[in-house]
């Protein structure tokens, strides 16, 4: 979408191979510390068509994955990431925002999430705390124990999405 206040050009869509790199600086140091699980190139380039960004002037800001589980109309939202610079000013909020209006238009009513770190914030935005059992069987297998996440889901709701329908451009 076009803001006016200096002509900055911001907007949300899903990724595509020349944003590689710009998904690469954001999630880089955040699998080095640990807070996201480390993706080789050629697994990110396999999950590419699940990636969403956020692109202001040419560059990226934020990313975040979304994949569907249809069978159980669940999604998972992975590798939600906003850069450093951008953080506190509502750019994750907007992302997630996206990403449930996204899911609803898949026709899926929940979204789940594994986290070691970042609970507190999935928590404020409506996710709760669940068990493994609630997580897709397909991707139950796939857990990396080891990393001890823990579990959070959240119902969605059609009607109280809560996006704002000008940075939503569905695809
Ligand atoms: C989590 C993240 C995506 C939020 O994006 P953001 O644009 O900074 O978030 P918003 O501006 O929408 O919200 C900011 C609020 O969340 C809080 N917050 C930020 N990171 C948090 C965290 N790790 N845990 C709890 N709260 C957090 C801020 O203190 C702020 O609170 P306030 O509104 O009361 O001031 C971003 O901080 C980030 O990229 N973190 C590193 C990656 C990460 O942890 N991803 C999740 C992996 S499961």
């Amino acid at each position: 979408m076009l803001y006016g206040f200096r002509d900055v050009y911001e907007g949300t869509r899903m990724a595509t191979e020349e944003d590689l790199p710009g998904i690469r600086k954001i999630i880089w140091p955040l699998e080095d510390s640990g807070v996201l699980v480390r993706r080789t190139d050629e697994e990110l380039l396999e999950a590419l068509e699940s990636f969403y960004v956020v692109e202001r002037d040419g560059s990226i800001i934020a990313c975040a994955a979304l994949f569907p589980f249809p069978e159980e109309k669940s999604g998972e939202v992975a590798a939600i990431a906003v850069s450093e610079e951008c953080r506190g000013r509502g750019q994750g909020d907007k992302l997630l925002d996206y990403i449930e209006k996204m899911a609803l238009s898949l026709g899926l009513e929940k979204l789940f999430l594994l986290t070691t770190r970042t609970a507190d914030w999935f928590v404020r935005r409506g996710f709760s705390e669940c068990s493994i059992e609630s997580i897709p069987e397909k991707r139950r297998k796939r857990i990396n124990l080891s990393r001890g996440s823990k579990y959070y889901i959240k119902q969605l709701q059609p009607k109280h999405a809560g996006v704002t329908a000008n940075n939503f451009v569905p695809r």
